[in-house]
């Protein structure tokens, strides 16, 4: 190759890592599953099992942004059929938190703490609401519009945000004894240190 040539070739593959970086960088739904492993402490998933259910999840989202049976029921989905190599896992930890909290059923009362927890989320979901609606709106495509809510949702969950909800709901919602069991088996899904939340005193 001529020494000119050369030069080309090499600015055109330093570009081209360039625009890969960039892409990879702006990805903020990868950006926001490796927020939950990184900074939130989820252990249970790593951040690409993440973000392979976020996607799943995205289209329902931008589809019935308002539609949260429809949201919870894909999304539901999506974990079950991407979590193949955790299925051994997810089903002993659901039968040991069954049993510490008999009668009791996680999934029955996962149900009934969705209204609460959807209350006291409020506020950020409204603002997650909005910036999808007028996305949408404005014509943006799918994935454009996805990736602007996850800028927001990434910046909005901190560790500080899960801790502050987690404290109202425990506090409004939960039993002494489901709160047991609760800080019994979290750490099987993720690192609590550094959460006030797990260490709560319930009368
Ligand atoms: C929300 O989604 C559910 C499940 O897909 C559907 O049955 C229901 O009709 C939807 N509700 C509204 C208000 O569109
Ligand atoms: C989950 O997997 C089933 C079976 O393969 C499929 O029919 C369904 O569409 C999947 N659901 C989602 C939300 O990906
Ligand atoms: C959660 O707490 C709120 C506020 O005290 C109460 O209105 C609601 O019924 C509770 N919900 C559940 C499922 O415990
Ligand atoms: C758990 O989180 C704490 C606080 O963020 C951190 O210092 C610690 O290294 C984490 N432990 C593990 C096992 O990742």
């Amino acid at each position: 190759m001529q020494e000119s040539s050369k030069m080309r070739f090499h600015l055109t593959i330093a570009t081209v890592s360039l625009l890969i970086s960039i892409a990879v960088c702006t990805d903020n739904r990868a950006a926001m599953a490796t927020k939950c492993v990184n900074t939130l402490g989820i252990t249970f998933y790593t951040a690409a099992q993440l973000n392979t259910i976020f996607a799943c999840a995205d289209p329902q989202v931008y589809a019935t942004p308002t539609n949260t049976t429809a949201m919870i029921s894909v999304a539901k989905d999506c974990i079950i059929n991407n979590s193949g190599s955790k299925a051994i896992a997810a089903l002993s930890l659901y039968a040991n938190i069954n049993s510490c909290l008999s009668p009791d059923d996680i999934l029955t009362l996962a149900t009934e703490w969705a209204t609460p927890l959807t209350k006291l989320t409020k506020t950020l979901t409204n603002k997650c609401l909005k910036k999808i609606k007028t996305c949408k709106a404005a014509g943006t495509a799918q994935e454009a519009c996805l990736q602007k809510l996850y800028t927001l949702a990434k910046a909005a969950i901190t560790k500080a945000y899960v801790d502050k909800i987690c404290k109202k709901f425990v506090k409004q919602n939960l039993s002494k004894a489901q709160y047991a069991c609760g800080v019994k088996y979290a750490p099987q899904v993720m690192n609590i240190t550094g959460y006030k939340c797990a260490t709560l005193t319930i009368s």
